[in-house]
């Protein structure tokens, strides 16, 4: 099997809040991403994915946990440690509006970073070769060149998200993660931009990280799916596997929450009850009990770790949904 593009293990992310209390944002978490799959990252809203993925990227220190790039330890790597890989992995955010400045031509800011960062031989790039590589930007996007002169405001939103992936791609990164960046959205322009970023990943040959809390998103782009719940991954695997027959009871749940049932569902419809937990205070044992249909006595007591199936997928539960 081929090398993994990124390992995390044992990621966490401890947030320091006021009069001396913690919150557990990510809690141990260790994955893969090997080059060219997509992997989804679902979970309700404040599970953690945002964190996760700028600790994947390292746009924020770990509390603790090892993360390799490339084959490269980056868990505490400095600024300008990091400074030479940023180009490879980059991130394309939910705001399409907040990330551009709107003061500034596109044309500024898709060169901004081509000015910044060194080419793959160490040297500047000139005015002439930055100039063609943002027509090729706009040609990958599926944006006419004239944009370039044209400022953030001008566009619609499904154009400013081209535009921010046409800066993420600027330096020919390895990996993208994206954090919910169809969510906001019309659904119509969705099925576009998912579109786009299937297309990008075939000619670039990129790697996706895909965080999104829309089922029916995660399933047409995503290779494999990781699920998580309050911080923690609760299962985790192929796609259709894990959207097909979900062993956690999570999982079954999230998927017999979406109204439409886009996705055919072979286990026994649950439904989830009651909120999510606070982070800053979780359920002892499996952090689901509390909400679990299926819950007994021991899972308040013993915290499931993720285990195999057999079937490639992982499954954190002691009571699996089976067959
Ligand atoms: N800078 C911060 N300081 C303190 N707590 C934070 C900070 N950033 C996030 N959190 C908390 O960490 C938890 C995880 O947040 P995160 O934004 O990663 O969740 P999410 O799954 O991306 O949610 P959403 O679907 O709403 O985007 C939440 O409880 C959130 O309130
Ligand atoms: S360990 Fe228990 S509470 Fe947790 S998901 Fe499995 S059955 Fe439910
Ligand atoms: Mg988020």
């Amino acid at each position: 099997m081929t090398e993994p593009l990124l390992v995390a293990r044992s990621i966490r992310k401890t947030y320091r809040l006021n009069r001396g209390q913690t919150l557990q944002a990510v809690d141990d978490v260790s994955l893969e991403v090997r080059p060219g799959e997509v992997l989804g990252l679902v979970g309700e809203s404040g599970c953690g994915k945002s964190t996760l993925g700028r600790c994947l990227l390292r746009l924020t220190d770990l509390t603790s946990g090892e993360l390799l790039f490339e084959g490269h330890d980056i868990s505490r790597a400095s600024e300008r440690t990091l400074r030479p890989l940023r180009p490879r992995m980059q991130m394309v955010f939910q705001d399409s509006y907040a990330s551009l400045n709107p003061v500034r031509r596109i044309g500024d800011l898709l060169a901004e970073p081509l000015k910044i960062h060194r080419d793959v031989h160490g040297q500047r790039r000139t005015r002439a070769t930055i100039a063609a590589r943002l027509e090729e930007l706009m040609d990958l996007v599926g944006l006419p060149v004239s944009a370039l002169a044209r400022y953030p405001h001008e566009f619609s939103g499904g154009q400013r998200q081209r535009i921010n992936i046409a800066r993420a791609l600027a330096l020919s990164p390895r990996l993208i993660v994206a954090d919910e960046p169809v969510s906001a959205l019309d659904v119509s322009v969705q099925a576009q931009i998912v579109n786009l970023f299937t297309d990008l990943k075939e000619r670039l040959g990129l790697t996706y990280v895909f965080i999104a809390h829309d089922l029916a998103v995660v399933r047409q782009i995503s290779t494999r799916v990781a699920v998580m719940y309050l911080g923690t991954i609760v299962e985790m695997g192929e796609t259709d596997t894990v959207l097909h027959t979900p062993a956690h009871p999570y999982t079954a749940a999230l998927i017999a929450a979406v109204p439409e049932p886009v996705i055919r569902l072979h286990a026994s419809r649950t439904l989830l009850r009651g909120d999510v937990p606070s982070p800053i205070a979780p359920p002892s044992g499996c952090r689901f009990h509390t909400r679990c249909p299926k819950a007994e006595a021991r899972c308040a007591q013993d915290a499931p770790t993720l285990r195999s199936l057999g079937d490639e997928r992982l499954v954190a539960c002691h009571f699996p949904i089976v067959g």
